[in-house]
């Protein structure tokens, strides 16, 4: 069953809830949290989480763009997150142990990010510990951007790799997902598709969301 998750990276800040409102026929909502350090943007933090948390009863699947994240997990648990996703190239492999150690004392679903440089085999050392492994198919920092088909090959190798060591973990693909590029990433074996400008940028978003879904 394929998940929708929409970014409210691309939503209007200035008026959230009902911009949550308006995808609330999606499966996820993806928050797209990012440091300017780890990506040269800077977006949203705790506090937003937080409100985010009493605006809706929708699963927060909160994507951590940020160096160094066990520093943050605890904040982000207390803040509602149901899942925390961390890049595999924000920290050293000692750094994402812990942080992925933190996520489970504090129950919250555990995800790895991949930048589209990082290779298929990167996720191994990991895959029997997580719940979601994310590819990105655009560089972090920006909604909008054009989808990178040479990740299409990853997504397939991951969902090879999924299938064999741990089947019910989820594969998420992030950036440039819209409805001409969607049928690809599913068909590579994702699962779980992250959607900013293809769902916020549409006149109707609840439309948007079932188009993605294939339906
Ligand atoms: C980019 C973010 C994405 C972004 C996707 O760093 O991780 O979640 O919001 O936006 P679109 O769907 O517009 O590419
Ligand atoms: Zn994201």
């Amino acid at each position: 069953m394929i998940k929708i998750a929409p970014s409210i990276l691309s939503a209007d800040f200035a008026d959230l809830g009902r911009e949550v409102q308006k995808v609330e026929s999606a499966d996820w909502l993806h928050v797209d949290v990012m440091d300017g350090m780890f990506v040269s943007n800077i977006s949203i933090g705790v506090p937003v989480v937080k409100s985010l948390r009493k605006a809706t009863d929708m699963f927060l699947d909160v994507h951590l763009m940020i160096e160094k994240p066990v520093r943050y997990i605890d904040a982000f648990a207390d803040a509602g997150a149901d899942l925390l996703s961390v890049h595999l190239e924000s920290d050293m492999p000692p750094g994402i142990r812990a942080a992925l150690e933190a996520m489970d004392r504090r129950g919250v679903k555990k995800g790895i990010v991949l930048r589209p440089i990082t290779a298929a085999e990167a996720v191994l050392p990991y895959i029997k510990d997580v719940d979601l492994i994310l590819v990105m198919t655009v560089e972090p920092g920006f909604g909008g951007q054009k989808f990178m088909a040479d990740q299409l090959p990853k997504i397939a190798a991951i969902r090879r790799y999924i299938n064999e060591h741990n089947p019910d973990c989820r594969l998420e693909v992030d950036g440039g997902v819209d409805p001409n590029t969607a049928p690809l990433v599913i068909q590579a074996g994702a699962d779980v598709l992250v959607a900013g400008s293809a769902v916020y940028g549409a006149v109707d978003p609840a439309a948007a969301i079932k188009t993605l879904r294939g339906e």
